[in-house]
């Protein structure tokens, strides 16, 4: 099964809520709230069906873009969501050119996924020449406390000293945590997180 149809699978086949990612709400948004302006260019990479646009909607933001590799989920989204305040791009992060500028960059759970280096290598290249100077990216990913597959597939875990060095020196750190997400199922999956801004 290609990339693309393993995650259309999980999306088509299996109730939202019973995901092990799946999360009512994204605490990450208040601190989004608390950083950046509305008009401030978002992308969330690999959104999914997350809450996270949704919460941004509401609060008003008007330049939202979500990225993922499974048409199913974006299709979800924009049925969801009806509004002209945001752009859905399906797209492999691997090979995504971008084609604008961000103020703001949050992926929770995809970063995992990359687990040849060279891909990892290009993931903070690419967040770099995509975020404007100043502009903030938000990472989580299982930290090495973590599981060592998420939906079906094989992850690479980051501690949050990892996470630090590959973000080098085109980042400063703004803040780190790790942060248990309870899945539906009760089970408990360590992330780790890592908020920097674009120098
Ligand atoms: C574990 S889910 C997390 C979804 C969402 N970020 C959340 O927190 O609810 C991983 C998401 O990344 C997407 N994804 C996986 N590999 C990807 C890739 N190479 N490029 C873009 N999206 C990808 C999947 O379709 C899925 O929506």
């Amino acid at each position: 099964m290609t990339l693309p149809a393993h995650w259309d699978d999980r999306y088509e086949n299996n109730p939202a809520s019973k995901l092990s990612w799946h999360q009512e709400r994204s605490p990450e948004v208040d601190f989004v709230a608390e950083s950046v302006g509305k008009g401030t260019p978002i992308i969330d990479i690999g959104g999914g069906l997350s809450p996270f646009v949704d919460q941004l909607v509401d609060l008003e933001f008007t330049n939202l873009t979500v990225l993922d590799i499974s048409a199913f989920a974006l299709s979800e989204g924009k049925r969801r969501i009806e509004s002209n305040q945001v752009e859905w791009i399906c797209a492999d992060i691997r090979q995504w050119q971008p084609e604008r500028m961000y103020g703001l960059w949050h992926d929770r759970a995809v970063f995992h996924f990359l687990t040849d280096p060279e891909d990892q290598r290009r993931y903070w290249e690419l967040a770099a020449e995509t975020l404007v100077p100043g502009g903030m990216l938000m990472l989580g990913c299982f930290s090495e406390n973590g599981p060592d597959t998420c939906s079906g597939l094989p992850v690479t875990r980051h501690s949050i000293a990892d996470l630090i060095e590959a973000a080098g020196t085109d980042f400063e750190v703004i803040e780190t945590r790790t942060e248990n997400h309870v899945t539906p199922r009760g089970g408990i999956q360590e992330f780790a997180w890592l908020y920097a801004q674009r120098l």
